[in-house]
């Protein structure tokens, strides 16, 4: 099969109703994807040498998983809602992409709920369903439970998670989530939870498509800059997510309709140290976390530095943060 089929098939698969979204972008973007680091990502992917610790499991459709990539400390909750308001607005655009016919869902599940941010949006949306938050950090679901104390929320890993088979699930749900699972099993658990849908069920997702962005470009430099052994071996980040044409092949052969569209955001922000102070609540984690108080101060002094450089300041001082995102939409055959 050539490039020139895939991309027509995901043409003819995506509808405008994105923002930004064109279907160049996607045809662009797979070829793009089509050269060495295409394949780069497809090619198995070691995992990564940092192993968290289980966590606890709370109810019986969760069964015990040592595989993620999130790095070994929890997350911050408090870190991550210093952009609260930039992080869950492709919260609302995936959302609002979701179909007319499962504009009543008995059931939602907002897998990797974070501290609560994209289940708020989902409860307010559909304030009739059913609502169940699941993630892996303690850090997150007590930010979650404590903002949202109504709603059910479960601390779990989302690679054994199974619904329910006595309560269908509607929507499954996830913003910002599928990035940080190891890029080798990642389909395999994409298309996993997709196919414990009913027909007519949604599977939509978003995650971030910053791979080449120099946020991210920067921190693969500082982390092999030889300075720091600890990061030698480090495999987090160095592929990018799957292309549209990836996910379409492993979707549609489950899915009546597969909408796929990329857009980027430029967030306006005060200076270089807000976009460190950004990505230090999601990309930088698993290699700063790795590092003691000293190298972590070195490496963020380098990453500053880079980041100064990659950045020109607007014309009022302020800096622009592009940041692209993939969005998925799918509907259960
Ligand atoms: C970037 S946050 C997204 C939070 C929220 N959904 C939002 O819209 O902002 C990613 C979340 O995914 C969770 N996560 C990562 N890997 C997970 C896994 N294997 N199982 C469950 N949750 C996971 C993290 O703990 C984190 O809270």
């Amino acid at each position: 099969m050539n490039r020139s089929f895939h991309c027509s098939a995901i043409r003819r698969s995506t509808r405008m109703r994105g923002t930004t979204t064109t279907s160049t972008t996607l045809i662009a973007r797979h070829l793009a994807r089509s050269s060495p680091a295409q394949s780069l990502a497809r090619s198995p992917c070691p995992r990564p040498h940092h192993i968290p610790p289980l966590t606890t499991q709370s109810r019986h459709h969760f069964h015990s998983s040592p595989t993620t990539m999130s790095s070994q400390k929890d997350w911050s909750a408090s870190q991550y809602l210093k952009f609260e308001r930039e992080r869950t607005r492709p919260a609302k655009d995936l959302l609002s992409q979701i179909p007319v016919a499962a504009a009543s869902p008995k059931r939602i599940i907002d897998i990797g709920c974070g501290p609560g941010n994209s289940t708020a949006i989902l409860r307010t949306h559909f304030p009739d369903s059913h609502l169940t938050g699941i993630d892996s950090s303690p850090d997150m679901i007590a930010k979650a439970r404590q903002t949202l104390p109504e709603i059910d929320f479960q601390l779990g890993d989302l690679q054994t998670y199974h619904p329910d088979p006595d309560s269908p699930v509607d929507i499954l749900y996830s913003n910002a989530v599928y990035q940080w699972l190891p890029p080798d099993t990642r389909l395999d658990t994409l298309t996993r939870l997709l196919s414990t849908l009913k027909s007519g069920g949604v599977f939509a997702f978003q995650v971030p498509d910053n791979f080449d962005e120099p946020t991210h470009e920067s921190m693969r430099a500082v982390a092999g800059s030889g300075k720091f052994s600890k990061l030698k071996d480090l495999q987090w980040g160095r592929v990018p997510f799957q292309s549209p044409a990836e996910i379409y092949k492993a979707f549609k052969p489950l899915c009546q309709d597969v909408n796929i569209w990329q857009t980027s955001y430029y967030h306006v922000l005060d200076d270089h140290d807000a976009i460190v102070e950004w990505v230090k609540g999601t990309g930088l984690r698993p290699y700063i976390d790795l590092l003691d108080d000293h190298e972590r101060k070195e490496f963020m002094d380098m990453y500053l530095a880079k980041i100064r450089e990659a950045y020109e300041p607007l014309y009022d001082g302020k800096v622009c943060l592009k940041y692209p995102r993939l969005f998925v939409v799918a509907v259960r055959a």
